[in-house]
C-alpha cells in the first residue's frame, strides 16, 4: 500500500483482511510513503508490516522496492504523488485508488483531501461518494470499480461531508481490493472494468435490509 496520510484506509483493509483469516485472498506486505511522519508509516509498523518512507526524490527506487518485497497489488490510499510510469505500467490492473469523490466530476490533479469536498459543496452537487478504480498514468482517470452515493447535506461543511465519505471509503476500499486480488473483478483489455457486480445498495451496509439514504 502507498499513503501520504492519516492511513485510516490502510487500517481498514487490513482490519478486513484479518477479519477473513485464512481465506483472505491477500496480505499486506509493504506500506510506502513519500513523508516521514506519515500515520500510515506508524499503523503499518504497529502491526509488524515493513514500513519504508521514500521521498519524492527518490521515486526511481520504487520498482525495484516492489519487486524486493514480492508485491503483486498495489493500493493507494491518501497516496499525493503521481506513481511513476515504469510501476504504473508494471502494475497495470494491479493497482487501485480511492478518492473521496463520484468520478469523473471533481478530480484530477491538486484535487485532494479538503479541497476536493470544498469544490463539492460550492458546486451545489445533492450527492457524493467515494470511487475506487484502477490507476493509469494520469490523476484520477483509471477505470472506475466501485462508487458508493453519500448525500450532501444542506449544514455540511467540507470537514463534515469528508468524514462521512471517508465512512464509506472504509467499506468499500476493502471490498474493492478484497475482489481484485481474488481475481473477481479485473481491468478488461478495453480498458473497463470486468466483473464488478451490479450495483447494489445493499451490498455494503450492516443490516441488508437498511437503505442508506431511508434507514
Ligand atoms: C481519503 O479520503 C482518500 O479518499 C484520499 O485520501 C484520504 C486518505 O485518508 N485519497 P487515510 O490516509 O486513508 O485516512
Amino acid at each position: 500500500m502507498f499513503a501520504s496520510g492519516a492511513g485510516s484506509n490502510l487500517q481498514a483493509i487490513c482490519d478486513h483482511l484479518d477479519e477473513q483469516r485464512g481465506s483472505a485472498p491477500a496480505e499486506v506486505v509493504l506500506v510506502v510513503s513519500d513523508r516521514e511522519d506519515a500515520g500510515a508509516l506508524t499503523r503499518a509498523r504497529a502491526r509488524g508490516v515493513p514500513a519504508i518512507w521514500v521521498p519524492r526524490e527518490r521515486s526511481d527506487r520504487l520498482a525495484a522496492l516492489l519487486q524486493e518485497h514480492g508485491v503483486t497489488l498495489i493500493a493507494l490510499a491518501g497516496y499525493l504523488r503521481l506513481v511513476p510510469p515504469d510501476v504504473v505500467a508494471a502494475y497495470r490492473g494491479r493497482m487501485l485508488n480511492v478518492h473521496p469523490a463520484l468520478l469523473p466530476a471533481f478530480g484530477g490533479r491538486g484535487m485532494y483531501g479538503a479541497r476536493v469536498h470544498e469544490a463539492v459543496l460550492r458546486s451545489g452537487a445533492r450527492v457524493t461518494g467515494p470511487t475506487v478504480h484502477f490507476v493509469d498514468e494520469r490523476f484520477d482517470e483509471g477505470a472506475i470499480i466501485a462508487q458508493w452515493p453519500v448525500p450532501v447535506r444542506t449544514d455540511d461543511t467540507p470537514a463534515s461531508l469528508g468524514a462521512r465519505v471517508l465512512g464509506v471509503e472504509h467499506r468499500i476500499y476493502p471490498w474493492a481490493v478484497s475482489a481484485v486480488a481474488a481475481g473477481s473483478v479485473r481491468l478488461g483489455a478495453d480498458g473497463r472494468t470486468e466483473g464488478a457486480p451490479k450495483f447494489d445498495f445493499d451490498v455494503f451496509t450492516p443490516e441488508p435490509r437498511r437503505h442508506p439514504f431511508t434507514g
